[in-house]
């Protein structure tokens, strides 16, 4: 972990973000050891089993973009599972996948969730304002008996939040709701009212400077948005979170962010499980052995993205985080790529907030 934060001190240029692209990451993946153990986690996550986890780097050539957790467990000796991590504009590193815990019911199934998540190796948790359930999220990190800089937890602003003062209050309700004295990343969660937007993104900054805030970054924002955002902000946003799976994959506001450095988190990366039957991705999935799930988040990571596939359930949990030991070829990327509908499963802050 010493390493992680000493390289966290030293953050590498923006461009070298960029540099990270599908072809990079699927060099990076076919790497990737076979964790043949992983399966095996599961119980203990479920069972409650204590683990104790520790983040070191693999080596220096994999600095930038990955880190390896090695699990002890028990008297069994040490298992290792290695995940991609995106570097942020701010030199902060962003776990390449994280458990997204949107409709996981406060008080009991969304912390048993996370906490089964960390168990399982999960070290990233993206909830908000409006789950309602930070509470839930900050206990299991705290029981997870994780050190908190060994998690990435990220949070967003509702829009009722907006404005400056509103702003900075919630953003230290957050905090306590989360029992912790920082976030890595904090989010406009929507475009919301283009009138107290910029003074909004102020209260942001303004908590970034004082430490409250890692990282800080927008949710549903189209080009049109980041364009207006960006003649009042002083700090560019880390990060824009949107609906991306192959059926949704908004390609110019893709192309936007990423010539800009700004990292794409992929939220419904599994469509809200809707598509799951889709031949397309049945077929790729029955031909490489994996689930449809695993499909979906294989393709986001090899589009550049940061997936948080949600699931209450250990044994999901799992199979979506155990996505390094295959990868997508060219021809499966592209016939998922020609999936594209405009389904929305969720809302369209992008096409419907104005500008
Ligand atoms: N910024 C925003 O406006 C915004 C909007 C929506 C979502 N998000 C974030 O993105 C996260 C993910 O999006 P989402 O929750 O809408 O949808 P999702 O992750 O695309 O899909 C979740 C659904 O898929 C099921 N599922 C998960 N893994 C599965 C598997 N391996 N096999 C079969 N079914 C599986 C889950 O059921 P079980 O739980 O029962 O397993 C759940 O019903 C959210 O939780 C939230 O953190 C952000």
């Amino acid at each position: 972990m010493a390493d992680q934060q000493q390289s966290e001190q030293q953050p590498q240029p923006q461009q070298q973000q960029q540099q990270q692209s599908s072809q990079q990451q699927r060099q990076l993946a076919s790497q990737q050891p076979v964790c043949p153990t992983l399966a095996q986690r599961v119980a203990s996550a479920v069972s409650g089993a204590v683990q104790r986890v520790e983040a070191t780097w693999l080596s220096s050539a994999e600095k930038t973009r990955c880190w390896s957790f090695n699990v002890k467990e028990g008297q069994d000796g040490e298992e290792q599972v290695r995940m991609n991590a995106v570097r942020l504009n701010t030199g902060h590193l962003l776990p390449a996948i994280g458990l997204g815990v949107y409709r996981s019911a406060a008080g009991g199934e969304c912390y048993t969730a996370c906490l089964s998540a960390l168990r399982l190796g999960y070290r990233h948790i993206d909830t908000a304002q409006v789950y309602g359930n930070e509470q839930d999220v900050g206990r299991a990190v705290v029981d997870s008996g994780l050190r908190r800089d060994e998690v990435f937890i990220t949070s967003k602003l509702w829009t009722s939040n907006w404005g400056y003062d509103k702003a900075r209050a919630s953003i230290r309700q957050s905090l306590s709701e989360l029992d912790t004295s920082y976030l890595d990343l904090f989010l406009l969660h929507a475009p919301g009212d283009p009138g107290a937007r910029a003074e909004t993104w102020r209260a942001l900054e303004d908590a970034q400077k004082e430490g409250l805030i890692r990282s800080i970054g927008v949710s549903n924002f189209g080009i049109a948005h980041l364009q207006k955002l960006a003649e009042t902000a002083v700090v560019k946003p880390a990060v824009n979170q949107i609906e991306l799976h192959p059926w949704l994959q908004w390609r110019d506001e893709v192309a936007f962010c990423q010539a800009e450095g700004i990292v794409m988190e992929a939220y419904s990366p599994l469509a809200k499980a809707q598509k799951l039957a889709e031949p397309t991705v049945a077929g790729i999935a029955q031909r490489l052995g994996v689930t449809p799930a695993q499909v979906l988040i294989r393709w986001s990571l090899q589009k550049g993205f940061v997936p948080l596939p949600k699931s209450n359930h250990a044994e999901r949990q799992r199979t979506n985080l155990d996505v390094f030991r295959f990868e997508l070829s060219d021809d499966d990327m592209a016939a998922l790529d020609g999936l594209e509908s405009g389904l929305v499963t969720g809302w369209n802050p992008i096409r419907d907030d104005p500008v």
